[in-house]
C-alpha cells in the first residue's frame, strides 16, 4: 500500500503525502506551490480560468487534456503529468500559444488568459489541425468577457501554424516512460481510516474498500463532487477514487453490444459512443466543455441520479443496462429501473456502478436525440429528448422514448410509446395521439432553466421533429431530412 501521491510537475517527479483528502488541485498549485498564474474564477468548472494540462498515457500514448483545477482533487492527479501556465515560457521566450495571444491582441484584463492559453496548449499538442472547429471545441469551457473571441480564435489559428516543437515535445518520450512507470499495481491510501484519500489499483480492491467504507464518497471525475466542496463547503473526510483501478474504465465492443466501464471519461468513450449514432456525438460535443468531458465520466452521470443528466435518456432509449458491484458481488439491472425517485437510486451505500451495457442498434432501429439548453456549449439541459424507433417499412413497430428534465428522474414516456407502436409514419393524425399522450407521461416543474409549460411544449415539438425526420428518412433515403433549429436550440448540425 502506497501512502503518498506520485506525479509529475512539468516532467519532474513530485511526492506528496500530507494533504487533506478534499484538497483541490487549484489550492495545491496556488497555496502550496505558490504558482499563482493559474487563476480562480468561478470555482465551479464553468469559466475555465483555472485550466491546466494533465497528461496521462491512454492506449499506449501520452495525451494531455485540459482540466479545471478548481474542481479536480489533488489526489486524482496521481500518476499524471501536470503542466500549468507558469511552466510554458522558456526563460524570456513565450510559448508559441502565448506569443500568438500577444500578437493577435487576444487578452485585455487577462484574467481568463491563463486558462485560454492552457486549453490551446492542449489543442496544440493534440496533433489536430487547429482549424476554427477545433478551436471552438477546445474553447467551449473558457469564458472571456473582455476581448471577444475573434482575436482569441485568430491567435489559436496562428499558433497552429508554428512548429510544434516546444519543451514538452522534446521530452515527450521520456515523460511517457516516467508516467508508465508511475502506474504500478499498488493501492494508494493517504491518511488514516477516519480521514483518507484512497485510489485502489484494481477493481477487486476498489470494490472491497467501497463496501468496507459505505460512508465514503466515491469519486470519479469530480465534476459534480468538486462542487460539493467548493460551493456547498461540504467536508468529505473519506474519498475513494475509481480512476486508478485497472480496467474500471475499459471500453469493449462486440458484435452485439458496447460495454463501457463506469470509470471511462466522456473523452475516452467519445469515439465508441459517436459510432452508435451521429446524434449521440452531437449531444456529447455539447455536454459540458472540453474540460468537463476530459474528467467527467459516463458512470458519474448515471450514479449522481440527476433528472437532467444528458446521458441517461439516450442510454435508456437505446435499451442500456447497468452492472453494479458491491464488494465483488455483481448484479445487472435495466438502466431505467436504477432511477427510483428524485435523489433515490437502486444502489446500496458502498456499491459501485461498474459497467454500462449498451446493445448495438440493429439496422431497423432509428435513433434521434436532442438537447435543449439556453447556451449551445457548457450548459445543463432544460430538456433532453431521445427516441429509438424500430421501423418496419413506413410503420413504427416499437419505440423507446425517454426524456430528461421532465420528471424527478430520467423517465420513459410509456403512454406515448404505446401510441407510437404500430403507427404509420404517413398518418399525421396518429402522430398527434402520440404527442398528446406525452401529457399523461410527464408533469414537469418550473425552475430557473425552463417553465413547466415550456418543457411540455418543447417535448411535444421534439417528438414532431423526430417523426418528421424519420418520415423524411423513410421517404427520401438516408440523409434526407434534418429539421434544424438555431444553434442555441436543438442540435443544429446536419446528420451525415
Ligand atoms: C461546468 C460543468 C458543466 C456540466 N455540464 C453538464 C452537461 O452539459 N450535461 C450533463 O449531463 N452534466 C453536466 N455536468 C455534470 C457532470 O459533469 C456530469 O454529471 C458528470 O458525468 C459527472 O461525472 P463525474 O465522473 O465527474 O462524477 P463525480 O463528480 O466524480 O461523481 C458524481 C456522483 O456519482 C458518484 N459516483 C461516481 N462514479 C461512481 C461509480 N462508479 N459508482 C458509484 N457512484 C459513483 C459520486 O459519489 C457522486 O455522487 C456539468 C458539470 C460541470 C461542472
Ligand atoms: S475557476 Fe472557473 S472553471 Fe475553475
Ligand atoms: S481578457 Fe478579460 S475576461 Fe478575457
Amino acid at each position: 500500500m502506497r501512502d503518498a501521491l506520485h506525479f509529475l510537475r512539468n516532467g519532474k517527479p513530485v511526492r506528496v503525502s500530507d494533504f487533506d483528502p478534499d484538497t483541490t488541485l487549484l489550492d495545491y498549485l496556488r497555496l502550496r506551490e505558490r504558482k499563482t498564474g493559474t487563476k480562480e474564477g468561478c470555482n465551479e468548472g464553468d469559466c475555465g480560468a483555472c485550466t491546466v494540462a494533465v497528461g496521462r498515457v491512454v492506449d499506449g500514448r501520452l495525451r494531455y487534456e485540459p482540466v479545471n483545477a478548481c474542481i479536480q482533487l489533488l489526489g486524482q492527479i496521481d500518476g499524471a503529468d501536470v503542466i500549468t501556465v507558469d511552466d510554458l515560457a522558456e526563460g524570456e521566450v513565450l510559448h508559441p500559444v502565448q506569443q500568438a495571444m500577444v500578437d493577435e491582441h487576444g487578452s485585455q484584463c487577462g484574467f481568463c488568459t491563463p486558462g485560454i492559453v492552457m486549453s490551446l496548449f492542449t489543442l496544440w499538442h493534440s496533433g489536430r489541425a487547429m482549424d476554427r472547429a477545433d478551436v471552438n471545441e477546445f474553447l467551449s469551457g473558457n469564458l472571456c468577457r473582455c476581448t471577444g473571441y475573434r482575436p482569441i480564435a485568430d491567435a489559436a489559428i496562428r499558433a497552429g501554424r508554428a512548429k510544434r516543437n516546444d519543451a514538452l515535445a522534446k521530452r515527450f518520450a521520456e515523460t511517457q516512460k516516467q508516467i508508465t512507470k508511475l502506474r504500478n499495481g499498488e493501492d494508494l491510501l493517504v491518511g488514516d481510516e477516519n480521514r483518507f484519500f484512497a485510489a485502489p489499483a484494481s477493481v477487486p480492491s476498489l470494490a472491497a474498500l467501497c463496501a468496507a467504507h459505505p460512508d465514503a464518497t466515491i469519486l470519479a471525475g469530480s465534476t459534480d463532487v468538486g462542487l460539493w466542496i467548493t460551493k456547498q463547503l461540504r467536508d468529505l473526510p473519506k474519498i475513494i477514487h475509481v480512476g486508478r483501478a485497472r480496467g474500471f474504465g475499459d471500453i469493449r465492443k462486440s458484435a452485439t453490444k458496447l460495454v463501457i466501464g463506469a470509470g471511462a471519461t466522456y473523452a475516452e468513450a467519445f469515439d465508441a459512443l459517436s459510432a452508435i449514432d451521429p446524434d449521440l456525438r452531437t449531444v456529447l460535443l455539447r455536454l459540458g466543455s472540453r474540460q468537463v468531458r476530459a474528467s467527467g465520466t459516463v458512470g458519474g452521470n448515471i450514479a449522481n441520479g440527476s433528472p437532467i443528466g444528458d446521458m441517461p435518456p439516450m442510454l435508456i432509449a437505446l435499451g442500456a443496462s447497468l452492472e453494479l458491484n458491491h464488494g465483488g458481488k455483481t448484479r445487472t439491472l435495466k438502466l431505467e429501473d436504477f432511477f427510483i425517485d428524485y435523489g433515490k437510486q437502486d444502489r446500496q451505500p458502498g456499491e459501485l456502478v461498474a459497467k454500462i451495457i449498451l446493445p448495438l442498434p440493429k439496422a431497423r432501429e432509428h435513433f434521434r436525440a436532442y438537447k435543449i439548453s439556453k447556451r449551445f456549449d457548457q450548459d445543463i439541459s432544460a430538456v433532453m429528448f431521445a427516441l429509438n424507433a424500430t421501423l418496419s417499412g413506413t410503420r413504427i413497430a416499437s419505440a423507446r422514448l425517454a426524456c430528461g428534465g421532465m420528471a424527478a428522474t430520467p423517465k420513459r414516456a410509456r403512454h406515448s410509446e404505446a401510441a407510437l407502436a404500430g403507427l404509420d409514419l404517413g398518418d399525421e393524425a396518429g402522430w398527434q395521439k402520440a404527442v398528446a399522450a406525452l401529457e399523461k407521461d410527464y408533469a414537469p416543474i418550473s425552475d430557473m432553466r425552463a417553465s413547466a409549460d415550456y418543457r411540455m411544449q418543447t417535448v411535444k415539438n421534439l417528438l414532431v421533429k423526430a417523426l418528421t425526420e424519420l418520415a423524411g428518412e423513410v421517404a427520401g433515403g438516408a440523409a434526407a431530412l434534418r429539421v434544424s433549429g438555431s444553434r442555441s436550440g436543438a442540435n443544429g448540425e446536419a446528420r451525415p
